[in-house]
């Protein structure tokens, strides 16, 4: 009896209490998203995909007082082309994330397709993510001085290095070595920095520490991964990020973006568009929102932006459950009697969390169980440990389904029938089932037969924004070295 009306994994409900189930049933009618409603909002997708390309869409201003005001950005990159295979030279790069500064030295090698990479991480500290641009640029700076001086003689070579900059936010770029930030996105709310060329400001900061580097290129993580990706398998037409934010980018036809008509391009050119589609439906014309997705917008840095990747990102999804969890709390479903003190906490939990649940397949549930202790102080039945478990499926299904909406409207845009995506981050990565419940919905979506493979096919490429990045500096490089007088 269970399963009778529900669409979501009815034999997990078998486990659970029928009294439970009425109430569920809410949670399921709000989270499960059926094929059609994937096509429709995929349909709606591809229109402001292509809005976004157009002088009016492509102009809203996206930054200051506005914010509400934006589109999906289809923020044109600068990089006109893919690198040959052939590209030399030792780049450095420095990748902000989200959650992480990568510091980078590739050496690109004269066999082709080869590289050598050594990398440092470091954690970017909450204070300075809220705080000054100048603390920020600063952080970065040092840790760069920190990687000189560990990597590369202290950076004194005797030459400057070239230097290539991932900066995963949106940008307005004029060129491939300057960028107005649009808007800080991933709850990032640092100060004196939007509406800003970001270039200056780093380089200002390279000075006080008397850094010997230049910087080449300015490029998004989504563009470093499809250059990337690209690199290694022509067959990847799309380069795709799914950590703590969302978004993707892909090669467009000059003659196709109607915001460049006056930049005097020839008509076959090239250019890769960063489609920063994390701010798609801002208007909120069909993403079918929850309580709990107004409510993460209702409490962000930028309430009114980003509206699709806080339904599926990984920064998101932790808060999510940690909201239904609460409400449910509140309602006297679940966690009686317990001190729910940390569940209160915001930002609680992380994507991991859910995955750890997920692989959790034993009969008493006992890494979820030291999970749930671990995270939140909390020591739920086993039965409560089920009902979550039921609801991190919903909260994680719906992630993955609407996902493949973006890349499906790429793909229809470009009317790509058969091509693999590059996805990089860490959620896609390290959330098992993940890759699966998306790739379903690509199915859906498309309408393949069960008997036929996936035509579009979402592999893994993992780390490839700092070679990405490389490679992006050795193809200006070569334009400057072409454009030198004899
Ligand atoms: C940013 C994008 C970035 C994505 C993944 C979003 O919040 O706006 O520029 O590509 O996160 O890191």
């Amino acid at each position: 009896m269970a399963g009778s009306g529900f669409r979501y994994r009815p034999e997990i409900l078998d486990e659970i209490k029928e009294e439970d189930i009425m109430y569920l049933k809410e949670y399921e009618d709000w989270f499960v998203l059926e094929s059609d409603q994937l096509k429709k909002i995929t349909d709606h997708f591809v229109k402001e995909l292509e809005k976004g390309l157009t002088k009016e869409g492509g102009n809203i201003v996206s930054f200051g007082p506005n914010l509400d005001q934006v589109t999906t950005p289809m923020n044109v990159t600068w990089v006109m082309g893919f690198p040959s295979g052939h590209e030399t030279g030792r780049i450095l790069t420095l990748d902000m994330g989200g959650t992480n500064l990568r510091v980078c030295d590739v050496c690109l090698s004269t066999r082709k397709r080869d590289f050598e990479q050594t990398q440092r991480k470091y954690k970017l500290p909450d204070e300075v993510k809220t705080g000054t641009g100048e603390q920020l640029w600063d952080f970065i700076a040092g840790r760069l001085e920190t990687f000189l001086h560990e990597h590369h003689n202290g950076g004194r070579t005797g030459t400057t290095l070239p230097l290539s900059f991932t900066f995963s936010f949106p940008v307005d770029q004029k060129s491939i070595r300057s960028g107005v930030l649009q808007r800080w996105t991933k709850n990032f709310n640092v100060t004196g920095v939007e509406g800003q060329d970001i270039i200056p400001q780093l380089e200002a900061a390279f000075q006080r520490k008397n850094l010997p580097v230049r910087i080449v290129a300015l490029i998004n993580d989504t563009t470093g991964t499809l250059i990337a990706s690209h690199y290694r398998d022509p067959q990847v037409k799309v380069g795709s990020i799914f950590s703590t934010g969302c978004n993707a980018a892909y090669m467009e036809e000059c003659e196709l973006i109607p915001k460049l008509a006056d930049s005097g391009l020839p008509k076959n050119a090239k250019v890769i568009i960063n489609t920063e589609y994390g701010a798609f439906d801002n208007d909120r014309k069909i993403l079918p929102l929850t309580p709990f997705d107004r409510q993460i917008d209702h409490e962000s840095a930028r309430p009114g932006t980003q509206i699709y990747e806080k339904m599926v990102s990984g920064l998101y999804i932790g808060e999510m459950l940690r909201l239904i969890m609460l409400k449910l709390h509140e309602e006297g479903r679940l966690f009686k009697d317990q001190d729910v003190t940390r569940l209160r906490n915001e930002n609680a939990l992380e994507a991991s969390f859910l995955s750890v649940a997920e692989m959790d397949f034993s009969d008493r549930l006992d890494d979820m169980r030291e999970e749930f202790e671990e995270s939140l102080g909390l020591s739920p039945s086993l039965h409560e440990l089920r009902i979550c478990r039921y609801l991190i499926g919903l909260v994680a299904t719906r992630a993955a389904r609407l996902y493949a909406c973006g890349i499906a409207a790429i793909c229809k845009k470009k009317n790509l029938r058969r091509c693999h995506i590059g996805v990089d981050g860490s959620v896609f990565n390290r959330y098992s089932g993940f890759k699966g419940r998306a790739a379903q919905a690509l199915r859906e979506i498309f309408d393949w037969p069960p008997t036929e493979l996936e035509l579009i096919a979402l592999n893994a490429f993992e780390d490839g924004s700092g070679v990405g990045a490389a490679l992006a500096a050795a193809l200006v490089l070569e334009g400057e070295e072409k454009a030198k007088p004899l």
